[in-house]
């Protein structure tokens, strides 16, 4: 029998830019590069600006470049059930995070990580809001998600190693 998937949830501000490329990206480089791990994977924002939007543009763009499609995706709000569901919460920015961190039941709130602190030999622990920048803004979303999503990879490995 198939182990349980590690539940995995994305989130950002409006759910149409970084959370949504992060779900895309991960699933897309756990299938590749880790198809014996076993993830669930989901998105979400923390505001409601977006709600039934699909993926900003640039940021759909941007990913297709790369090989990752994410036209599927229709945005949502975190909701309380998120935190009962998900094995790991990961926050985009620090902003998103304390909000999660405040709306998370106690027991729910060590689940609730910064995405990019997977990331050895850094100091960046945000990725930046894109929304409102030029378009260099959603290659360098790629690139801290890419990185951060193989560093993650790494550490649900060694996790299962370690079981
Ligand atoms: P996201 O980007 O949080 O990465 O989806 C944003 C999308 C929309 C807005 C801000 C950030 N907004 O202010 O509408």
């Amino acid at each position: 029998m198939d182990p349980k998937p590690v539940r995995i949830l994305f989130v950002c501000l409006g759910n149409i830019c970084r959370s949504p490329t992060a779900e895309a990206v991960f699933r897309a480089l756990a299938a590749r590069e880790a198809p014996d791990l076993h993830v669930s994977i989901d998105s979400a924002g923390t505001a409601n600006y977006h709600v039934g939007s699909a993926p900003d543009a640039r940021a759909q763009e941007a990913a297709r470049r790369r090989g990752y499609d994410m036209s599927g995706r229709r945005a949502r709000t975190i909701e309380p059930l998120d935190f009962e569901r998900f094995d790991l919460i990961l926050a985009m920015d620090r902003s998103n995070w304390s909000a999660l961190r405040h709306a998370a039941p106690r027991a729910a709130r060590e689940r609730v990580r910064l995405f990019l602190e997977y990331v050895q030999d850094t100091d960046v622990l945000e990725v930046p809001d894109p929304y409102y920048g030029g378009p260099n803004g959603f290659e360098e979303v790629l690139d801290l998600i890419e990185a951060a999503s193989r560093a993650l990879i790494r550490h649900l490995r060694e996790q299962v190693r370690a079981a």
